[in-house]
């Protein structure tokens, strides 16, 4: 089994650039192909949020033509710059997000690795936090399947980066998340997003990470004090390859060098 991940695609439409520079729809477009094109097929793509700017519904209409390109399914989780009511509209015709109630997790039982997604969203925050009805969510969730290898994916970290600007604040929950995991050996891997760039560590008791952005990245600014900047390194996805047991094998597949502006931006004319 082979997963893709896409992360922060921060989309806008009608080609307004990120930041005055990064062209989300090309990026995204970018990365669709690449996925596309990738030997072996990944099996299933995993979107895990931050995947429009603004949480327009004309963002989402691109999101879903875009996604919709993929020749496999793909599964979408809200990060924080999304609109939960305004995502659940333009995929609920594809079954798989909760009609009813506040919050857009559910699982996907068709691969050998089950996949839990979580909505870590809190409306009008940056940072993210699992509510004692979501973490009662994923208790009833992770006692159905106790022996089922596990992959969770959603979109603010539970664990400290290092990244100082983006730490703060924590993720609410993160305590009851961690003791909750420490109690269900079968969870062999957690995908996030939220941070844009590709991050690892043993967290829980399992293995944690963060997966790049197909359009921009985040400063590495490990020193104290270090203040946010988007920055033109590679734009690239993360895969993950579950095969005999083992794994998840995590790996980095770049779509492209620097975003083709910011290459341009560079040459002095
Ligand atoms: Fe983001
Ligand atoms: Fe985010």
């Amino acid at each position: 089994m082979l997963i893709a991940q896409i992360s922060d695609l921060h989309l806008r439409a009608g080609g307004a650039l990120t930041f005055e520079r990064f062209d989300t729809a090309d990026a995204l477009g970018r990365a669709i192909d690449h996925i596309n094109n990738l030997d072996p097929l990944p099996d299933v793509t995993l979107a895990t949020g931050d995947l429009t700017d603004d949480g327009r519904p004309e963002e989402y209409q691109a999101l879903r033509a875009a996604l919709d390109r993929l020749r496999m399914p793909a599964y979408v989780i809200p990060g924080n710059h999304d609109d939960r009511d305004n995502l659940r509209q333009a995929f609920a015709d594809r079954g798989y997000l909760p009609a009813d109630g506040e919050f857009l997790h559910y699982t996907v039982e068709t691969w050998p690795l089950r996949l839990i997604g979580l909505d870590t969203v809190i409306p009008g925050e940056i940072g993210g936090g699992l509510c004692s009805e979501r973490l009662a969510w994923l208790v009833a969730r992770l006692a159905e399947q106790p022996d089922r290898p596990t992959l969770i994916f959603m979109h603010h970290p539970p664990f400290p980066t290092g990244i100082r600007y983006m730490d703060a604040p924590p993720l609410e929950g993160a305590a009851e998340l961690e003791a909750l995991i420490r109690r269900h050996a079968q969870v062999r891997q957690i995908v996030c997003g939220h941070i844009h760039r590709t991050i690892a560590v043993n967290w829980a008791g399992t293995v944690a990470a963060v997966g790049p952005s197909p359009v921009f990245q985040m400063n590495l600014a490990l020193a104290p004090g270090g203040r946010f900047k988007p920055v033109a390194e590679v734009c690239a996805i993360a895969l993950y390859l579950w095969e005999n047991g083992i794994g998840p094998i995590a790996h980095t597949s770049i779509v492209r060098e620097q975003p083709a502006r910011a290459v341009k931006a560079a040459v002095p004319a």
